[in-house]
């Protein structure tokens, strides 16, 4: 990374295909590294393209030489290049990622924490971010808006994503022509001026910038009632995507009876499934999606971890589904999952329902408590897992050498519109005192 950090690179980029699985099951596939000229989004993830290094050999994988590595030289090595860049490399983490990555983050957070800490980064040339490609689509819309570009005398923040693989099965449930279509459907029976779109964070840049389009905002998990309560200030109604459970659940505790909830199955050819009737009646219409991960807690697993642990808490992310949320005695973000932990008296026993990387390193960290993980069979994000030592060490010591790799860039018009949304966010929390 030398002096001015203009992208000398041309525009070449990485075909990946996402492959759906079974439904709540969702698998990555690149296709390798073929260079195919421009191919903007890759993944249903908005207008944000891909970039990768020019000029260089085409290799089967671009990571080979890393693969010969062992831990110890990658951790090495990605410690001396974040050495030599100092203040100028930020490396964000998500609590979900594995340890031996999160080791090396300047900054862990929940998806609100880490959009924020970008809205506020104006001082570095360069984000790492080791979580997926949503978030750093996020990051870098709020890092490069235009404000920020320009007191940065014309200076764009560059993004990568280690590896392009890691996505989000859930913001892949909710494709932009697909909520356009929902929005035009909904027009015919219902006045759209009465609903308010509202995207969990966890979606395509597209989406976010269709809700600030649309008088809509974005929200996370830790700020969704504050933003429903926003958003029913306004409209009698709210379309939620693409999360049905963290939707659901967020309404219901708000007191927003089930009668008034309906899906929107986008697959369904009218309506999304529902009669004109059903719709009228609803005040949220919840888009049929999930997290493939935490849609796998059941509410059997709550009820015999409560048989084999007597006194035991139940601790669950509200992407589980409302039948397990009903019988935990805590539901919350993933900070809220790490506050409760830390403020509880040793001893104290928990079955906690959420990825296992972050449960793994909360039952590490608290030896004083007994922390189990709710399911009995393992439960984490095989995308977020995709990035390793391996591919940010691969990442890092190209963005030091000038010619970054996997640069996630938003295009101007996206940018724009999702910026209106994810500040309406930002103001909305700030005013709820978060
Ligand atoms: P939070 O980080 O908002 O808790 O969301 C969890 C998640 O699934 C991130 O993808
Ligand atoms: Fe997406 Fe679920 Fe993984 Fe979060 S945990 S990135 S919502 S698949």
């Amino acid at each position: 990374m030398n002096g001015e950090w203009e992208p000398v690179w041309a525009t070449v980029s990485l075909t990946i295909a996402a492959t759906r699985g079974a439904a709540g099951s969702q698998q990555y596939k690149p296709r390798g590294g073929r260079r195919t000229g421009t191919l903007s989004d890759p993944y249903n993830r908005g207008m944000s393209t891909v970039e990768t290094t020019a000029g260089e050999p085409a290799l089967a994988s671009p990571l080979a030489a890393y693969r010969q590595l062992d831990a110890a030289q990658l951790e090495a090595r990605i410690e001396a290049v974040r050495h030599r860049l100092g203040p100028r490399l930020l490396i964000l983490g998500h609590h979900y990622q594995q340890d031996g990555v999160i080791a090396h983050a300047d900054l862990r957070g929940d998806s609100y924490q880490l959009s924020k800490m970008a809205a506020e980064r104006a001082d570095c040339e360069a984000i790492a971010f080791c979580g997926v490609h949503f978030m750093a689509e996020t990051a870098d819309i709020l890092v490069n808006r235009p404000e920020q570009v320009a007191s940065r005398d014309g200076r764009r923040v560059t993004v990568v994503l280690p590896d392009l693989a890691a996505g989000c099965s859930m913001a892949d449930m909710a494709a932009i022509e697909q909520v356009e279509d929902a929005w035009a459907d909904l027009g015919e029976v219902i006045d759209t001026h009465e609903i308010t779109p509202v995207t969990y964070i966890n979606s395509a840049a597209s989406l976010k910038a269709f809700c600030g389009r649309h008088g809509g905002i974005v929200c996370t998990s830790s700020n969704a009632r504050a933003v429903l309560k926003w958003a029913f200030a306004k409209t009698k109604r709210v379309l939620f995507f693409p999360d049905q459970h963290l939707g659901r659940n967020t309404a219901r505790e708000m007191g927003v009876p089930l009668e008034q909830m309906c899906v929107w199955n986008p697959h369904e050819p009218r309506l999304g499934g529902n009669d004109a009737v059903t719709l009228e009646q609803s005040r949220v219409i919840l888009w049929q999606g999930h997290c493939s991960v935490h849609a796998m807690f059941r509410p059997e697993h709550v009820d015999a971890m409560r048989k084999n642990l007597p006194g035991v808490k139940v601790l669950v992310h509200p992407e589980c589904s409302m039948e397990v949320v009903d019988k935990a005695d805590l539901a919350g973000s993933t900070s809220y999952i790490i506050k409760q932990v830390e403020a509880a008296a040793p001893g104290t026993v928990w079955a906690i329902g959420t990825e296992l990387h972050l449960v793994k390193r909360l039952e590490q960290e608290h030896a004083d408590q007994t922390i189990k993980f709710l399911s009995p069979t393992v439960c984490m994000c095989a995308t977020m897992y995709r990035i390793d030592l391996a591919h940010l060490c691969w990442s890092l010591e190209h963005l030091e050498a000038g010619r970054p790799v996997n640069v996630i860039r938003v295009d101007e018009e996206t940018a724009r519109w999702s910026v209106v949304a994810l500040e309406r966010m930002l103001e909305v929390t700030a005013a709820a005192g978060r």
